[in-house]
């Protein structure tokens, strides 16, 4: 097994590889893939005046959809691993209660701007190569009684889309990145509800509960860009990119076909996604203050 040093160094080379695909598609991961984080933002309901954390944040629509739900004199920041994704966010929004900082959640005590009210996550608790540790800062980051609402994928079989781009194109590519390897970082490390709760009670949560949701994404009838849309996104994404054009539209020619299961009747694409929606509270007092 990879020890965690070496998971976290190779989390964070992926992610900054990863960049450029998810900062050329921000406005449709915003839109298509805003049903993936409903869930965690309809169960914390923020309100005016609440100061909110977003890991993961991303090139920052969820962080800026929280900020507009605090204003005026609530706060969010937006926290990511990949400096170009944060630095898109920053280009993206500005306003006066958001900030943006680029950050391996893993390796920080607690976020800048902590004590927050609540800290919402849009799939990413999953990618952290020390799951207990990113949780730990998460929480530690938590005033006394705030709220953690995050949502993860469940297993491959419920996601089945997922993998598909990555599947079609990779035949006509380049190496890939190294796929994970039982709980190893990765889009269905948190499959399992038991271990999803024994982490989260490890790094000092209570009311922990991690309950199914199912949602489908719609995304347009163009095969070419749905393509290269998740080819972009994915793991393939940084191989794609430095492929030859003439090797692109093969790649992407193998994703549309793989995908053709998820366009009923030549319509929309509809692709399911299986995902958890964990919710869990920081306890009072928290637990490094307790005798
Ligand atoms: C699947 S993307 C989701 C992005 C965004 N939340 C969204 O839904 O559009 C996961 C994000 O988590 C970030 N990430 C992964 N590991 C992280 C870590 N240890 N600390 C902070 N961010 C991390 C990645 O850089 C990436 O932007």
């Amino acid at each position: 097994m990879t020890d965690v040093a070496a998971l976290r160094a190779r989390n964070a080379v992926f992610w900054a590889q990863a960049a450029p695909g998810w900062i050329t598609y921000a406005d449709w991961q915003d839109e298509l893939g805003r049903p993936l984080g409903a869930a965690a933002l309809d169960w914390l309901r923020p309100q005016p005046g609440d100061r909110v954390l977003d890991v993961g944040c991303g090139c920052g629509g969820a962080t800026a959809e929280l900020a507009r739900a605090v204003a005026p004199s609530g706060s969010a920041v937006g926290l990511d691993i990949a400096a170009a994704m944060v630095a898109a966010a920053q280009a993206r929004f500005a306003g006066p209660g958001l900030r943006f900082l680029t950050g391996d959640i893993e390796t920080l005590d607690r976020v800048s701007g902590a004590p927050f009210d609540a800290v919402h996550s849009r799939m990413a608790l999953m990618l952290f190569a020390d799951p207990v540790a990113g949780l730990t800062t998460i929480r530690r980051s938590l005033r006394a009684g705030g709220r953690l609402a995050a949502t993860v994928f469940r297993d491959g079989g419920v996601n089945p889309w997922l993998p598909a781009a990555m599947l079609g194109a990779a035949p006509f590519l380049g190496a890939l990145p190294p796929l994970p390897i039982g709980d190893e970082p990765g889009p269905f490390a948190f499959a399992d509800p038991v271990r999803v709760s024994r982490l989260l009670t490890a790094a000092g949560f209570s009311d922990v509960a991690v309950v199914a949701q199912d949602v489908t994404l719609q995304a347009p009838n163009d095969p070419e860009a749905v393509a290269a849309w998740l080819i972009e996104i994915g793991p393939a994404g940084a191989a794609y990119r430095a492929a030859h054009p003439s090797a692109q539209k093969s790649a992407r020619a193998g994703a549309v076909r793989l995908l053709e299961r998820f366009r009923p009747a030549g319509t929309d694409y509809r692709l399911p996604a299986g995902c958890w929606l964990i919710t869990a509270t920081s306890p009072e007092p928290a637990p490094e203050d307790r005798i």
